[in-house]
């Protein structure tokens, strides 16, 4: 067993560059799934990654339609039914590049400056896939897989994977695994080999706020007719109170409390206020509720954040007016067991307890998941501990994790299938901002980690 390993792990560092190639190939794609001018590309790249697993000889290899971005699945079962199945998940889809003038080199020309390469997915997480598939490459290329590996390769993460409880639901056998190994969470540090154990959710709205039907010279109406711009800010302002809790009614309902164990295990986890005063560059933190530590902040409690605003006159300049519209995106990271319907019921009932009646208001649902607590202790779990103390020298860190992967808590409800989170993405990777990257000597160390892992799996 372990000189086939060996044999795996010699493949992948004699075909690195050839792995980089492909990762290259794929990045240079402009697969936006909440974009529909890209909608050609994300058929482009669902085939990229489909024409991958099928030239590694993986069976069944087929691109589903699904009422959004197709499914891509593939398999090779040839371990036999003793030995374990791991279904293996991907995204290939990512977010939007802009603003666009911030980046050094564009987003979808991949460049490489130093031991980072630079492209939007690069880390969420084309880099991720490419490394999975690398290192299925380097095993089946040198001998016999040493379990049974299936795909589910989706392109609708970035827009909450509105399609796949659908799909899940319709192809629970083909799906059926002893786990499922998702390598679109990331790092703590570069040499902190990390396991993610849980996920926020996520219940993302547009907040639209009507006044007068057109603009109005803010002199002659200003003081007379409501300000939909004022209105909003002020509803937004009263969505937190002086501790950083939020006030819409019902909200910490169903939040499960942190006991004092694990309370004290993340804070033995190398993030602190000046690791988070380090990656944001920000200049205090001030976020969040009054009583938890940063990390309990971001893991485990939920958040409620404006992620965009709108009304009114924003060009250079002055110009005075009232505006007839304004308009906000807030999104709410929630954590187990709330649920974004809930959620949405909470914020409906604030803005109806709240918003004057000199305005008109509305509230459009975007995209939302459910959060998600992973079980710590399956072979799965045990594999990749395993591996990553081989290839780092140390047992990997267990972390609670703030952003949020929908299908992780699909799988539970729907297939009953744990998953396996990790990634090899690190903290400035500037995931969805400009100058995206990633590092590639980790990259690599993750190839050879996941190579260890199907072996540590058999
Ligand atoms: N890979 C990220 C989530 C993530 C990042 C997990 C870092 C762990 C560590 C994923 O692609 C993502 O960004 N998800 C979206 C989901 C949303 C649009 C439903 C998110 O969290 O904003
Ligand atoms: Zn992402």
């Amino acid at each position: 067993m372990s000189a086939s390993r060996d044999l795996a792990i010699n493949y992948a560092n004699e075909h690195y560059d050839d792995f980089l190639a492909s990762l290259r190939e794929l990045l240079a794609i402009p697969s936006i799934s909440t974009d529909s001018a890209h909608q050609a590309d994300m058929t482009r790249a669902a085939n990229y990654v489909a024409e991958r697993l099928h030239s590694l000889g993986m069976e069944n290899v087929k691109v589903y339609p699904t009422s959004h971005h197709p499914v891509v699945y593939g398999e090779w079962l040839g371990a036999g039914k003793d030995a374990p199945t791991a279904l293996i998940y991907g995204h290939y889809d990512v977010q939007p590049p802009d603003p666009l003038d911030l980046w050094e080199t564009p987003p979808f020309e991949p460049t490489q400056r130093g031991e980072n390469l630079y492209a939007r997915g690069a880390s969420d997480m084309k880099g991720q896939v490419l490394a999975s598939i690398s290192a299925v490459e380097s095993i089946i290329r040198t001998g016999d897989f040493p379990v049974n590996i299936k795909w589910i390769l989706e392109g609708e993460e970035e827009i909450g994977s509105p399609s796949l409880p659908e799909f899940i639901s319709e192809h629970k056998e083909m799906l059926a695994a002893d786990f499922c190994l998702n390598p679109d969470a990331g790092m703590i540090a570069p040499d902190a080999p990390t396991i993610t154990y849980a996920l926020r959710g996520l219940a993302y709205f547009e907040i639209r706020v009507y006044g007068p039907d057109h603009d109005l010279h803010s002199g002659l109406y200003g003081g007379v007719v409501q300000n939909p711009a004022n209105v909003l800010a002020k509803l937004i302002a009263g969505m937190h109170d002086e501790n950083g809790r939020i006030t819409l009614p019902g909200f910490y309902d169903k939040v499960r409390p942190l006991d004092e164990e694990e309370r004290a295990a993340l804070a033995r986890l190398p993030m602190d206020e000046a690791y988070y005063l380090e990656q944001t560059g920000a200049p205090t933190l001030g976020g969040g509720e009054k009583g938890y530590t940063p990390v309990e902040r971001a893991g485990a409690r939920p958040t409620l954040d404006v992620n965009g605003l709108l009304s009114g006159f924003t060009g250079e300049g002055a110009k005075t007016v009232l505006p007839a519209y304004a308009m906000a995106k807030i999104s709410m990271r929630l954590v187990p067991d709330q649920d974004p319907e809930d959620i949405y019921n909470a914020l409906m009932q604030y803005l109806e307890e709240n918003a004057p009646d000199s305005v008109r208001w509305e509230v459009l649902k975007m995209h939302g998941g459910k959060p998600s607590i992973s079980s710590r202790d399956n072979i799965g779990v045990r594999a990749l501990s395993q591996a990553m103390k081989e290839v780092w020298g140390v047992d990997p860190l267990f972390k609670r994790e703030g952003g949020s992967i929908p299908i992780v808590g699909q799988m539970q409800e729907i297939l009953g299938l744990e998953s396996v989170l990790t990634g090899f993405g690190l903290p400035d990777d500037r995931i969805h901002a400009p100058n995206e990257k990633l590092n590639l000597t980790v990259w690599k160390k993750g190839i050879e980690t996941l190579i260890r892992f199907f072996f540590a799996l058999a």
